[in-house]
Order: structure tokens, then C-alpha cells, then sequence
């Protein structure tokens, strides 16, 4: 039972610690011993800040009202949860945290709210544009490998972007569904190709409770020009990833903290066409950890 008696701890200075130890206590009985775990620290270190920050009533409803909205403005085609995550860089730390890293193998960053599925599988070269735009055209080419440089044969690459009225397809009547969206196979030496246009810097939604978030903190809602990747292949960790031009003038400020340096693209004119070459390195299933992948290279170096 919680005891108000010692209000005070004196010795740390604690407002009502033994509130804290016994919400604790009472998950002693949680069937899941991770879950405890979490919440052990949800609760710990949210108590924390309410002490530290001294919380107010009226601050502590003004945070419910706040999350209310943002649930609210959930649907089918709106995540606001995923931005909120995303521009306080907590998604950033998820992936830093679970991705795959290490030497042969690419880096990663956040998956967004606009991948919309599988989309039409594309033959090699083929264009992802379901309509005119009047950008300049870009090709894009590349291999998917493994840690080791090895071509991953039949590995599934999808693209998504957005047009240059800075929305994608989901987000747009006026743009046919599955514009600036495909699916492409890697061949036999593991490469892949195909024509998209020279993506362009977009806010990320903030018509809502994120958005006001973002002004309150001071900050811009914008993203530098991007092109997402997803690319599988069974027996390979999936990666989830963007290409960044470089030059744009979000890339040092980026609303969602995506942007990482090995990740930044600068084209270059091939037969007057602005082309882009850029291999991915997928991990295998059991690399997770950068000890993970030296193992298994040093495993297939004593093959
Ligand atoms: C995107 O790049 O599609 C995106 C990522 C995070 C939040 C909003 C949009
Ligand atoms: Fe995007």
C-alpha cells in the first residue's frame, strides 16, 4: 500500500519515492519478465521527470489533451504517433539500437508513414512514373550484395517518392495511385535499374498536434530531397533506407534526424542523363551486432 507519511525523502531529496516503489513492486507478478522490465523503466523515468520538472495539474492535462489529439488524428492514411516518434528521434534510436551494422553492409534510417504496401513489380530500367512531370529525369542503378561484396541474386527492391508538388500518391488525389512507386527484382550479378525523377525537399504533414509540436519547439517541418528504399531477400535482414542528394539545404537539419553521410547521393551527367550508382549491403539473418558480422566474415574466411 502507498504511504503518503514520508512525503519527502530527505536524503535524495525525492518527492514521494515510495509512490514509485510501489507501482513498481506491483508488477511483480507480470507474466512477461521484458514487459516488466520496460515498464519498470517507463515508470521510473517518467516519475523522474514529473519530480524534476516539478509538473503542474494543468501542464499534466494539457500532455493528456495533447496525445488525445494526436490518437484522434489517426486514420488509415495518418500516423501521427510514427511522426511524433520520428521528430523527437526516437525512431533514429530504435534503428540504431535493432539495425544491423558493420563493415560490407549499408546503413539504414527511418521507414516513414508513406510505404504503401508492395507496389507493381517493374522490369529493369523501367520508368516509376505513372504520369508526365516536368523535373529533370533520373536513373538510378546499383547492386544489392552481401557483407561480402557477393551479389544477392533476386532480391526485392521498392522505391517510393514523392512528385514535385512535395506529396506522395497517398497523400494526393490528383496523382495516380502508385505513381513514383515500384518494385524491382536484381538480375543474376545482383544489380538493379530503373528511371525516377530528381526527388525535391517536403514538410512531413503538420496540420496537427506534431506540427504544433514542431513550431513550439522552434523547428521547421522539413525533410531534405529523398528516395526511399526497402529491399529483401530471404535469408537477409530487410533494409529499410533513403538516398539523399546532396546540396540540399535540409540535410543539416532534417525534421526526422535521418539523414546519415553515407547516405547522401550526388549524380553525375551519363549521356546527358543525371545517374546515380549506389550498392547496397544487405546483413544475413544473423548479423544483428557489429561482433555478429566480423564472426560470420571470419566463419567464411576459414571455408
Ligand atoms: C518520409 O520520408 O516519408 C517521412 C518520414 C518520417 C516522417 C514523415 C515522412
Ligand atoms: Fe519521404
Amino acid at each position: 500500500m502507498t504511504s503518503i507519511i514520508a512525503v519527502n525523502d530527505s536524503s535524495r531529496g525525492e518527492i514521494f519515492p515510495e509512490l514509485t516503489r510501489d507501482v513498481i513492486d506491483r508488477m511483480k507478478d507480470a507474466e512477461s519478465p521484458r514487459l516488466r522490465e520496460i515498464l519498470e523503466l517507463v515508470v521510473s523515468h517518467v516519475h523522474a521527470i514529473v519530480r524534476e520538472a516539478k509538473i503542474t495539474h494543468d501542464e499534466w492535462w494539457q500532455a493528456i489533451d495533447f496525445l488525445t489529439r494526436a490518437g484522434k488524428m489517426c486514420s488509415d492514411s495518418r500516423q501521427e504517433f510514427i511522426l511524433l516518434s520520428d521528430i523527437l528521434g526516437i525512431s533514429m534510436l530504435v534503428d540504431a539500437i535493432d539495425h544491423a551494422g558493420g563493415p560490407g553492409l549499408s546503413e539504414s534510417t527511418v521507414l516513414g508513414p508513406f510505404y504503401a504496401g508492395q507496389q507493381r513489380e517493374l522490369a529493369a530500367g523501367e520508368s516509376i512514373l505513372l504520369r508526365e512531370e516536368e523535373s529533370e529525369p533520373l536513373e538510378m542503378r546499383g547492386r544489392v550484395t552481401d557483407s561480402q561484396g557477393r551479389p544477392i541474386v533476386n532480391a526485392l527492391v521498392e522505391v517510393w517518392q514523392t512528385a514535385p508538388n512535395q506529396l506522395y500518391d497517398v497523400q494526393d488525389e490528383d496523382q495516380p495511385d502508385g505513381h513514383l512507386r515500384g518494385s524491382f527484382r536484381t538480375d543474376g550479378a545482383g544489380t538493379f535499374r530503373f528511371r525516377t525523377i530528381m526527388p525535391v525537399s517536403y514538410p512531413i504533414p503538420n496540420d496537427g498536434p506534431a506540427g504544433q509540436l514542431l513550431a513550439a519547439m522552434g523547428r521547421h517541418p522539413f525533410r531534405p530531397a529523398h528516395i526511399h528504399f526497402m529491399i529483401s531477400a530471404p535469408g537477409y535482414r530487410t533494409l529499410v533506407t533513403h538516398l539523399f542528394l546532396d546540396g540540399d539545404k535540409y540535410l543539416g537539419s532534417d525534421a526526422v534526424f535521418g539523414v546519415k553521410p553515407s547516405l547522401i547521393i550526388r549524380p553525375r551527367l551519363i549521356e546527358d542523363i543525371n545517374t546515380v550508382e549506389y550498392d547496397f549491403g544487405l546483413a544475413d539473418e544473423r548479423e544483428s551486432t557489429r561482433a555478429q558480422v566480423e564472426e560470420i566474415h571470419r566463419q567464411r574466411r576459414e571455408l
